[in-house]
């Protein structure tokens, strides 16, 4: 099987690619600015039509894993147009290309195409973001059901994992904490914090067996961002103390937040083997892989 795996030195794609060679010989990495490690390195622009184009047809991959999005929720407010052509153009030009050459398309999407105001959505919940970042994914949403034949759509909600370059959220917060810097977390936003490598191992599973639909693969927990804070702090036994409570509104963000984005992940759990992990789960094995010296 060939694959074609868009955003692949991001924080999730750089793990599906590492991954997916386990089991997979043709894996082509396709990145913009930063070239993976892994892989067979493809360069594209997905604000250009011609360049997914002609990848695709030189590729002709049996499965297209596309992750790459402009992932910066405030950039995504005030750059309204890039935010659009990056994230749902190219996906309805990538979903057109899938048709034709009988692609697999799996959708990597986000939490923040719900409003937040009740959480643990199911896949059948109503849509309705409340930022651009959100409406950006929904419209590739939509233009993956609406052109490709072959599709599935895993929604994930904070990803988190090591990564040479990117620092997610426990990374961030344990640096911080051993530096005694005090952080202002919030306590009213709630998320369905997912463990990269068991992201991972679920969108191969999906890729594999062509499991088609909407599914949401985050973690199983729905949790605070301060709450998860302080799971990092007392994992790591670094002060709690430095860790201060705020709420959404006292952010200077740029954007709204879905307030509640956490997800329903029944669906996912009985029908993969691999089983979205809890937070307490996650975190262990985040942690590990921190005290085993992955170079950051
Ligand atoms: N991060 C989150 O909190 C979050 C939450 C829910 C859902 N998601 C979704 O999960 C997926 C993966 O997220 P992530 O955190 O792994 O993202 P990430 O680390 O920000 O990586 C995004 C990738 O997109 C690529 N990209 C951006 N503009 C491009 C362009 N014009 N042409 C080609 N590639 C381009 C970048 O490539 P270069 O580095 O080579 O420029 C980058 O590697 C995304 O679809 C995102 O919407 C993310």
């Amino acid at each position: 099987m060939k694959f074609l795996v868009t955003g692949s030195a991001g924080l999730v794609g750089r793990q599906v690619v590492k991954d997916l060679l386990k089991s997979y010989e043709n894996v082509y990495s396709c990145y913009h600015n930063s070239k993976p490690e892994d892989g067979f390195a493809t360069q594209i622009d997905l604000a250009d039509q011609n360049s997914i184009i002609k990848t695709v047809e030189t590729i002709r991959p049996d499965v297209i894993v596309h992750l790459a999005a402009m992932t910066n929720v405030d950039q995504c407010e005030t750059e309204k147009e890039l935010a659009q052509k990056i994230n749902a153009r190219s996906t309805a030009i990538i979903s057109e290309q899938a048709k034709k050459h009988g692609a697999f398309l799996l959708y990597v999407s986000t939490d923040y195409v719900f409003d937040g105001k009740k959480g643990l959505k199911k896949e059948t919940d109503r849509t309705d973001p409340v930022d651009h970042y959100g409406r950006s994914k929904l419209e590739g949403e939509k233009a993956v059901q609406d052109i490709s034949s072959r599709w599935c759509i895993a929604r994930i909600s904070t990803p988190y994992g090591m990564h040479p370059k990117k620092k997610s959220f426990p990374l961030f917060v344990a640096e911080n904490l051993q530096a005694k810097v005090p952080l202002d977390i919030v306590t009213d936003q709630y998320t369905s914090p997912t463990y990269v490598p068991n992201l991972s191992r679920m969108l191969i599973e999906i890729s594999s067996r062509n499991i088609q639909g909407i599914l949401h693969v985050s973690g199983a927990t729905r949790v605070s961002r301060y709450d998860m804070a302080v799971m990092v702090a007392e994992k790591l036994n670094l002060d709690k103390k430095l860790l201060r409570p705020t709420n959404m509104s006292a952010m200077n963000w740029k954007a709204p937040r879905p307030q509640d984005s956490s997800l329903d992940v029944s669906k996912a759990a009985s029908l993969l083997k691999e089983k979205p992990m809890t937070v307490e789960k996650g975190l262990d094995l985040f942690i590990e892989e921190l005290r085993s010296g992955f170079a950051t």
